[in-house]
């Protein structure tokens, strides 16, 4: 991969071409666009994935534990019952690379019955349409939705997920959120405030610009990986916060 026949270094962003793989997940398209992981998005290893995670800012335990759950062989839930996290898994059994490591595909991570899931926040429900790339009206709304105008609070981000639901609920008679899921997608959000968050848990709309819009990680609006790495503990209470503003149940 080159930008007019220099090799690109890792961290350097470009984003991805017509034939590198991606998936519904802002953050790791980022890091896919930042080569920190495989740029084509095929045959990622769990430790490169693990790696690009914990260089942004999440604590061994949560990096280790998404990757862990990720890195699973997918099995579908027996027709007509909820998913469990025994069907998060996103690989095909027997998935390795030459040798022999178990890899990823960026692709993967928009696989139904799974993680995806319907009630995004930029992306539209899988009845509804396009479920992996961002909604350009979604999109729109997502930027419109800070309450100062400048920045995303925890409160913000979670009712922005309630209005999702709302609107989920009105247009699509095949809607699935079941509780499992809606903390999933809290968790999501959560991670975002975390890592990208500043002073109190805002993160600024140039930095959701960056990462939502060209997927990129917003160092040149400043951001910068944090000191205090995001384990379990602070991860689980920010998604908690989230899902009391966000709560559609
Ligand atoms: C192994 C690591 C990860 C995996 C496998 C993963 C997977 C996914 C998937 C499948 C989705 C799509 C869900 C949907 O909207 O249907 C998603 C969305 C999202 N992810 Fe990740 N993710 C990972 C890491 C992260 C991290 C570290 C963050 C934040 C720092 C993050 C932030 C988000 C956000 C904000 C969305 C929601 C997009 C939206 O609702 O429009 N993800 N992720």
């Amino acid at each position: 991969m080159s930008t007019e026949n220099q090799p690109l270094s890792e961290g350097q962003y470009h984003r991805g071409g017509a034939d590198d793989l991606r998936s519904p997940c802002p953050v790791v398209n980022s890091l896919a666009n930042h080569g920190y992981i495989a740029r084509d998005g095929r045959n990622i290893t769990a430790s490169k994935l693990k790696a690009a995670l914990e260089s942004i800012g999440l604590g061994f335990d949560t990096a280790g534990g998404l990757v862990k759950v990720a890195f699973q062989d997918h099995v579908d839930p027996p027709e007509g019952t909820p998913r469990s996290s025994a069907n998060f898994g996103l690989r095909d059994a027997g998935q390795v690379n030459e040798d022999g490591e178990p890899v990823l595909n960026l692709d993967q991570l928009g696989r139904p019955h799974a993680i995806e899931h319907d009630v995004s926040v930029t992306r539209q429900d899988r009845e509804l349409g396009d479920y992996i790339h961002l909604n350009p009206d979604l999109y729109q709304q997502f930027l419109t939705s800070s309450s100062n105008g400048e920045s995303f609070s925890i409160s913000d981000v979670g009712k922005l997920r309630k209005k999702r639901f709302d609107e989920s609920k009105r247009d699509n008679p095949e809607l699935e959120l079941e509780k499992r899921m809606h903390y999933i997608a809290c968790a999501e959000v959560g991670g975002l405030i975390c890592v990208f968050g500043k002073g109190l848990y805002h993160v600024p709309k140039d930095y959701i610009q960056a990462i939502f819009g060209e997927e990129r990680l917003p160092y040149a609006e400043g951001w910068q990986p944090r000191w205090t790495k995001v384990f379990l503990p602070e991860a689980g209470a920010v998604t908690l916060a989230i899902s009391h503003y966000a709560w559609p149940f």
